[in-house]
């Protein structure tokens, strides 16, 4: 006898599959440089959250989404380039403020490329709005979105379109 799903069971089913995915989600979160630095860099530009802050408020909302979170900060162009390598069979997702190598890494972009993991770029501040040097951004080419404006939030609203991305695709 063939057992055969509705179309509502099929839903419920999907559904519940991509809850029991979501459980095995490890997202990597990179900060790049001067990023250690928040909370007295430029706190005009960027806020008075630390570093620390937005971590612990980024370990709250992977704990809400059900997904887990390692977090890395780096000064060093090929630390972040060797840290994007070794996502390859240990997370799912990338979460990044590449910082000032947004505008001027052409490695940074080629690892994200190179290992085919889907990636959300963010920036506490709005880059279109501050000067022409950091409107180009050579990350978002290979990224499934941005978010840039929104202080420490941008890292919450990246997370979540991330998750909600994988949970989908
Ligand atoms: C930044 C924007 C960059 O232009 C800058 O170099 C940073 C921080 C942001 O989060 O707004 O270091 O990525």
């Amino acid at each position: 006898m063939r057992f055969e799903f509705g179309s509502k069971s099929k839903s419920k089913l999907k559904y519940f599959v991509a809850l029991e995915f979501k459980k095995l989600l490890n997202i990597l979160v990179l900060h790049g440089p001067n990023l250690n630095l928040l909370g007295q860099r430029e706190p005009g530009v960027y806020g008075s959250a630390t570093l620390n802050d937005i971590n612990q408020l980024l370990e709250r909302e992977a704990q809400a989404l059900q997904v887990t979170v390692s977090i890395q900060q780096s000064n060093h162009e090929g630390v972040l380039v060797d840290a994007i390598h070794s996502m390859l069979g240990q997370h799912q997702g990338l979460l990044i403020n590449a910082g000032a190598y947004t505008h001027t890494s052409v490695a940074i972009r080629d690892a994200i490329a190179g290992v085919n993991i889907p990636a959300v770029e963010v920036h506490l501040s709005n880059i279109y709005r501050r000067e022409a040097f950091r409107h180009n951004s050579f990350i978002a080419a290979v990224a499934i979105g941005q978010i840039s404006g929104f202080g420490s939030e941008s890292y919450l609203l990246g997370l979540q379109a991330l998750v909600s991305h994988l949970i989908k695709n």
